[in-house]
């Protein structure tokens, strides 16, 4: 008899587990961002808007401040540090690891924006053009992947993309068109803008 009573207690523990397990499911099954994607969108804007401010900063340091040119400038580039300090806060508050590769956009972004401020005003604007056009719809892509539980970061990316869709027009508005080699310097830096993206969501 006491073998008996001293299992029975045993037998209705183990029935009350199974509700437990079904409340699981049933949290799981709603939408939210995937974790990945949501540290890669968030490294690789950090990227690139630190290596937009590194262009503009380019740019400026050639054209100076005070010039015409270096005033427009300098409201594109205002933009971009506003961009880069969002992006700040968010990877410190989403946990998200930089990239790696910070330090080669510091010197790539710097060099790009001087190289072709060197080549000229409308050449400068033609990077420009190239960059912009690459990073808006860069952020029109990442709106989609990102579900109800982001709405706050979808809501930035979405303002952001009209800015740097503003800086593309302003590009144009600016004869970025006539510059020399318009079409072949435009590819290359869209070429090379892609390739960053691609590189900095990973590494
Ligand atoms: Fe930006
Ligand atoms: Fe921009």
């Amino acid at each position: 008899m006491q073998y008996i009573f001293g299992i029975m207690p045993l037998k209705k523990k183990r029935t009350k587990k199974k509700p437990v397990v079904k409340k699981k499911i049933t949290k799981q099954s709603k939408s939210t961002t995937d974790k990945t994607i949501l540290e890669e969108i968030i490294r690789v804007d950090h990227a690139g808007e630190y290596g937009a401010t590194r262009i503009y900063d380019g740019q400026i340091a050639v054209f100076g401040k005070d010039s015409k040119i270096g005033k427009t400038i300098q409201h594109m580039a205002d933009q971009e540090q506003e961009h880069i300090e969002k992006f700040n806060e968010l990877i410190i508050e989403k946990r998200v690891r930089p990239t790696a590769l910070l330090p080669v956009w510091n010197i790539a972004g710097f060099a790009l924006g001087a190289g072709t401020a060197l080549m000229g005003e409308k050449a400068a604007m033609a990077c420009t053009v190239a960059v912009e056009k690459v990073i808006g719809e860069h952020y029109r892509e990442q709106q989609n992947l990102l579900e109800d539980d982001e709405k706050e970061l979808k809501k930035t990316i979405a303002k952001f993309e009209k800015d740097e869709l503003e800086h593309h027009d302003i590009g144009l508005e600016h004869d970025a068109e006539n510059a020399p080699g318009y079409k072949v310097m435009t590819k290359v830096i869209e070429i090379g803008c892609k390739a960053a993206i691609a590189i900095s969501k990973k590494i």
